[in-house]
């Protein structure tokens, strides 16, 4: 997908889906502003970008707070000399029974999964209409937005929110030429499975590994889900293909959840 010399932001780039998405961004020609707690990781994924040719900056920030989200548009563009896309894909999961949730595991899940998207529309969209252009807003749902799992149910209502955040942003954002879309993985084997995973073994007894299984079993395809697979999509989402898309969710699950 050619988006040669575009700025794209990517938050939670420091593994996983998000290091696959800037990875990917980097090789269809974008300069890439790696947004993440994890300091240390993020200078690796830097190290990549630059090796495959492009600029590569990193802006340690939370995404659930507003302003750090801000102060890493603000860098991405001085650094970088631009700002086009934006992909809010931290994220983090949270296995629990709905009858033994507590607030404390709402409110934190809530932040970082919805609040932290909602900052980066936020901050995108700002910056678009600052700098008088278009720009591509790109958001990390879920099989669970479109399907509340059982364990799974507040990261469940996290990412139907995600996909209403992208649905009403981009109504209002459509006149000013952004778009803002989101991707629905299925099964992607990073660290946030291996938690999934361990903390389903922990409430229901299972052996560690028989729950990622279970799921995995349940793909079309017939594997899991790689970050790469993930990438491709957004990719495509990323690029002018996409221009006529705005407002949608779709699923990339290897053929698990069907709508
Ligand atoms: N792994 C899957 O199967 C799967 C499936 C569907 C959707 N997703 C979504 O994709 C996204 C990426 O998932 P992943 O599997 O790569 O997870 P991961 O746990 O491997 O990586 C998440 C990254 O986000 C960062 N992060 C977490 N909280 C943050 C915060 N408050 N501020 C800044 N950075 C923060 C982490 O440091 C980490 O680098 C998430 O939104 C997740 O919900 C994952």
């Amino acid at each position: 997908m050619n988006i040669n010399g575009k700025v794209a932001l990517v938050t939670g780039a420091s593994q996983g889906i998000g290091r696959a998405i800037a990875l990917r961004l980097a090789r269809d020609g974008a300069d890439i502003a790696i947004v993440d707690v994890k300091e240390e990781k993020m200078q690796a994924v830097a190290a990549e970008i630059r090796e495959i040719g492009r600029k590569a900056t990193t802006f340690k920030a939370d995404v659930t707070k507003r302003d750090e989200v801000y102060a890493a548009v603000e860098h991405a563009e001085k650094e970088l000399g631009g700002f086009d896309i934006i992909v809010n894909n931290a994220g983090i999961a949270q296995v629990e029974a709905i009858l033994d949730v507590t607030p404390e595991e709402v409110e934190k899940i809530f932040q970082v999964n919805v609040q932290g998207v909602l900052w980066g529309i936020q901050a995108a969209a700002k910056k678009f209409k600052a700098r008088g252009q278009k720009g591509k807003i790109i958001n990390a749902a879920s099989i669970a937005g479109h399907d509340g799992f059982p364990l799974l149910g507040i990261y469940s209502a996290t990412k139907f929110a995600v996909r209403a955040l992208t649905q009403a942003s981009a109504r209002e954002l459509a006149s000013s030429g952004i778009t803002v879309n989101a991707y629905s993985p299925g099964v992607v084997g990073t660290d946030m499975w291996v938690e999934i995973d361990r903390r389903m073994a922990e409430i229901t007894g299972a052996k560690i590994g028989e729950n990622y299984e279970k799921f995995v079993g349940g793909i079309a395809l017939g594997r899991a889900q790689t970050p790469e697979d993930v990438a491709s999509f957004v990719s495509y989402l990323a690029g002018p293909d996409s221009d006529y898309m705005t407002g949608q969710a779709p699923l990339i699950d290897g053929g698990l959840v069907y709508r």
